[in-house]
């Protein structure tokens, strides 16, 4: 699969992109990240790529022709089923169903905002607008960093195994993953659940499963339809 990336900080995403299992699926050829410069797809001397929003208003926004130039050079590189999304935070709520949906795909094309955002005349050219989350950040980048990151997992071949995969957080329920230890079985007098330790596959997958739920009830209670004061009863 190949994701390519429309930034102004091209250099900011390739070490982070090229590490770990990203590093790995990419040598194995399983993806293929492309960084294109905005600027690049500028057609003055100067590679402007912002300007003053009409209306007046605080800050620059980015301006709509570099991402439409940039979008048609990447679609006119390659074929396939491809999605094009701009990052930002007005977008829809970015989940691990996306990433799933996203992974059978042949490309994406992640548009990285900057400043006070993008002429909104860009939302013609994309699929969708997508966030990652409730909160401003910067820009795009760190975005379509998650966006590669999580849908590149759900690809076959790319973590090592696709079982692990299966116990994720969010995997096929909407509920976190259990708590996992590892040695040593005591640490500051700490124990290690017993159970986990019985041999038992059984009682550990139903150990694990209460687990995954309390958890979830805990910190994330709106995942199973609950209100907090309710979470707090259930302790
Ligand atoms: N750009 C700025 N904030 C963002 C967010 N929360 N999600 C995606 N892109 C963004």
């Amino acid at each position: 699969m190949r994701f390519d990336i429309l930034t102004i900080f091209p250099e900011a995403l390739r070490d982070l992109l090229s590490t770990g299992i990203l590093g790995q699926a990419q040598a194995s050829g399983v993806i293929d990240v492309r960084l294109h410069d905005l600027r690049s797809f500028t057609d003055d001397p100067h590679r402007i790529v912002d300007d003053r929003p009409y209306g007046g208003g605080a800050g620059m926004l980015m301006k709509v022709e570099p991402f439409v130039t940039g979008i048609e050079s990447i679609k006119a590189s390659g074929d396939g089923k491809r999605r094009t999304v701009l990052l930002s935070p007005q977008g829809r709520l970015f989940r691990q169903a996306d990433a799933a949906d996203w992974a059978r795909l042949d490309g994406l094309i992640l548009l990285c905002g900057r400043y006070e955002g993008v002429d909104e005349r860009i939302i013609e050219f994309v699929d969708e607008e997508i966030s990652i989350g409730d909160y401003v950040l910067a820009g795009g980048e760190v975005a379509a960093a998650v966006v590669v990151e999580a849908t590149a997992r759900m690809m076959p071949g790319v973590v090592g195994k696709f079982d692990s995969i299966e116990s994720d957080s969010f995997y096929d329920k909407p509920r976190l993953g259990a708590p996992q230890y590892t040695r040593p079985p005591e640490f500051r007098g700490l124990r290690v659940p017993e159970v986990l330790l019985s041999g038992d596959h059984a009682k550990i997958e139903a150990f694990r499963e209460a687990q995954a739920w309390k958890k979830t009830t805990r910190n994330r209670p709106e995942l199973l339809g609950l209100s907090l004061e309710e979470t707090t009863k259930h302790g």
